[in-house]
Order: C-alpha cells, then structure tokens, then sequence
C-alpha cells in the first residue's frame, strides 16, 4: 500500500519540466503497428498506461523497449491479432489497437477496454466507425471481433467528437483504400499531434484540429522517429498547484498554446501568469477568487480532464464556482475526498456548486486519476498534514507526481506502508 503524505498550507517555488502527453504516446504507440520496422518515440513518458500499451505490442509479437524517456517499437515480427482479456482491461486506450490491427493485418479480436471509471464510457463510435469503412464487427458480449477483407475509404460523420473514435478513425482509415473524410472530429492538439506523426510515416492526412478530417488511405507506410507533444494535463496539475498553494512555479517544455482554456481561468481567479511558446510562470497570492461558470466541453472548450485540478485550487480560495461537467457522467467523485479536507462543495447531476474557504488536511483516496491528482493539488493548498491513497491511479498518467511535485518546492513523499505499523519512505 502506497500514499501521498502531504505537509499543506506553504507557498510552492521551483521549477518543473512537464512530461509528453500520456493521451498522444498511448495513440502513437497504437499507430506504431501500420508500418513495418522500426520506429522511435521520444517524450515517452514512463507510466503504467504507456507500460500497458508496450505489453499489447509485445503480445501481438513486436519488440518494444524503453531507454529513458525514449521507446522503441520494432513491429517487423507482429505476428498476432488477438489482445488476451486481462491487456485489454487495463486501460481504456487499448481500443487503439483495434483500428491499427485493422488497418494493417484487417483482423483484431479482443475483450472490452478498461480505463478510470468516469461513467458509461461506450465504444459505439469507435465500432461504427470501423463498420463503415467496410470492417465485419461482432459484438459477442465480453468478446470483440473485428475482420476485413478489405477497408474502403468512405464519408464518416461522428454525433459527438469522440477523442478516441476519432483517432481510430484515423488508424482505421490508413488501411482503406481511397478517401475517407471524419466529419465532426475532435479538434483536441492530441489529434493533431496524431496527424503529425502518421504525416511523419508518409500517411496523407489533412484537417487535424478542425472538424474535418480527410485521409488518403492504402499507402504503405514507413517507420519513424517522432517526439511526442507535451502533456497539457500534467502542466495544469502544475498550474493548479501553484494556484493552490500560492507562490511562484516555473513551466518548461510546455505548449502553452495547448493551455488557453485553462490559463484563462487561472487568470480570472486572481493568477499571474508569464507565457512564452514554451514556458509558462504561474505566481499567486492566494486567496484565489471563485470564477463564476465553467462548463467542460471538447476542445476547444475547458478540458473535462483539468476539471478536478481548478475545483481543487478554487476549493481553498474564496468566493463561488459553479462547474457544468458535459463530458464524462461520474466526473465528480473526488467530491467526498474535498469535503473531507473541509471542503464546501455540493453536487447535484452535472453540476457542482464550489464555495470557497480554508482546507485543511486529511486522509483520503483517490477514485481515479484526475481525482487523485485534483485531492494531491487541494492538500498542498490545506493546513497540516495530508495522506493521499489510491497511488495506483494516479500512476497511469503521472510519472512520479511527487518528484515533479518536490521540483516545484512541494512538501511530499511516497510512503510505502509494509505493515499496518511500520512505513517507509521510497
Ligand atoms: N463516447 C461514446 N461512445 C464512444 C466514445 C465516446 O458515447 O464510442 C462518449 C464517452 O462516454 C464520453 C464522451 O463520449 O462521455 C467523450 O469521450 P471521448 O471518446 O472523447 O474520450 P476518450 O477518448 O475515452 C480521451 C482521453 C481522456 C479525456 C477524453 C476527453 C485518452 C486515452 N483519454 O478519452 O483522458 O478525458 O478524451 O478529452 O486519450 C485522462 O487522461 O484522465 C482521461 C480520462
């Protein structure tokens, strides 16, 4: 058993570079398997979700391996299409794969993905998707089978611009032949950063960023050396801390253009924030002001993903914030664990009513990520000494949030508890 134990209530001062974005290198990682030979990942962050995504490939016969912050993936020898149950489960992003086996060897057969518990999370899109560009898709409850005997390029048209239907559409696409046009993408920097890196491959697409979404499929593709885009999330955990804790931090290796919804909300709850291309500086006198309204929505709108880091920010600050969640049914669970640090937080359907004040510490668990990040955020802002459990989740998108975290001048260790007693520093 691991946790967080947090000393709150000091002003942060430090500096951090932020990491790749776990959310592109998964995508990546997938679209590694259209092209034969080997390809090169740099930024590739060190996480238990890229670790999922390097043992689907290693299962499907591909040799892939990590120096540092650089992963290579050799898919000369992928001699599988199925992704065993247990794989497939442990993330959400597994379901990349299928569009990408599609694409290349038209055959994939797999269980449901898995992923953080945010609501339904359906896959319909993505099935529909792989139907209209001519793939056989059955359905048979906890067993998934795509084949095709040859995808044909075709007129998609999303009802919602799904992040990852989107980007399997884009996998998928690459291996029919002709054009197919995605109409209603998403427009999220991570699908651009998609259509950078097949574009690297010699894939012909266009669009990415925009609604619409035109690839030019059936090329064969060639292995590549491409370094993922920064970790937008991961800087607005960083943003979200500073902003909590008050002080000064220092960003690095950022997109700052990447951050404009949420820069803009920092600002408008009292933050100072210096920006360069690559570099941000946050510097914050708390208390931080409530923001009013904040409705989440697909880019370019507030990221649902950054959602629970400014509610825990704000928590600690002054005045009110009311925060319309549209993306993600259960977006909220890290309320129970604000409320425990003092918290005036009430939820009612997909609203919640923020009412800031004083936190202070307490021993609490994270639900899912984001939530385990946002509680991590609201303990450095909170009085006193804070025990943050649930490490396992945050671990999928954060490589080592405390060491990031102490750069920034946090006080916080990972404590491992080897007993009910005795616990030690790692
Ligand atoms: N949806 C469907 N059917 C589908 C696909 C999506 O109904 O076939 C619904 C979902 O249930 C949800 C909404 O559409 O209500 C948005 O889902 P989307 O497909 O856009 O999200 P995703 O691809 O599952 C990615 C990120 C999430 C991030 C969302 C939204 C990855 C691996 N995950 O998820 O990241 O919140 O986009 O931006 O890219 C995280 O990093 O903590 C995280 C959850």
């Amino acid at each position: 058993m691991e946790y967080f134990r947090v000393e709150g209530g000091r002003p942060l001062e430090g500096t951090v570079r932020v990491q790749g974005a776990k959310n592109s290198a998964l995508p990546l990682l997938a679209a590694t398997l259209l092209a034969r030979g080997e390809t090169v990942l740099r930024n590739c962050p060190e996480l238990t979700d890229v670790a999922a995504a390097l043992d689907i490939l290693a299962c499907l016969g591909c040799r892939a391996g990590r120096e540092g912050d650089t992963v290579r993936v050799d898919t000369s020898t992928l001699s599988g299409c199925v992704i065993p149950d247990g794989l497939m489960g442990r993330m959400r992003a597994s379901v990349l794969f299928l569009g990408a086996l599609l694409a290349r060897i038209g055959e994939a057969h797999t269980g449901w993905p898995g992923g953080c518990a945010l609501g339904a999370r359906p896959i319909d899109l993505h099935l529909g998707a792989f139907r209209t560009l001519g793939a056989l898709v059955l359905d048979r409850g906890s067993l998934l089978s795509c084949e095709s005997a040859g995808l044909r390029g075709r007129m998609l048209c999303l009802p919602f611009p799904s992040v990852g239907a989107t980007e399997n559409a884009m996998l998928c696409a690459c291996g029919a032949r002709g054009v197919t046009v995605i109409r209603n993408a998403a427009r999220e920097p991570e699908i651009v950063d998609l259509q950078n890196f097949l574009r690297s491959m010699g894939a012909e697409v266009h669009g990415a960023g925009s609604g619409r979404i035109l690839i030019r499929g059936g090329k064969p593709l060639h292995p590549t050396d491409y370094t993922v885009m920064p970790d937008r999330i991961a800087a607005a955990t960083f943003l979200c801390a500073v902003a909590s804790a008050g002080g000064e931090g220092e960003l690095t290796g950022v997109c700052s253009r990447d951050l404009i919804p949420v820069l803009a909300s920092l600002e408008t709850a009292g933050c100072a924030i210096s920006k360069e291309a690559d570099r941000l500086v946050i510097r914050v006198k708390r208390p931080l002001r409530g923001i009013g309204r904040l409705t989440t929505g697909p880019w370019p709108a507030f990221p649902t993903d950054a959602q629970p880091l400014l509610a825990a920010a704000l928590a600690g600050g002054e005045g009110t914030t009311e925060i319309v969640e549209t993306v993600f049914e259960r977006r909220f669970r890290y309320a129970g664990g604000l409320r425990a640090m003092g918290a005036d937080l009430r939820v009612a359907g997909d609203t919640a009513y923020l009412s800031g004040r004083p936190l202070r510490g307490a021993e609490v668990k994270a639900a899912d990520l984001r939530g385990g990040a946002a509680l991590t955020i609201a303990a450095l802002g909170a009085e006193g000494e804070s025990r943050i459990g649930g490490l396992d989740h945050i671990d999928r998108g954060y490589r080592g949030l405390e060491k990031d975290l102490s750069a920034l001048g946090a006080s916080i260790r990972r404590i491992r508890s080897t007993s009910g007693t005795k616990s030690s520093d790692t």
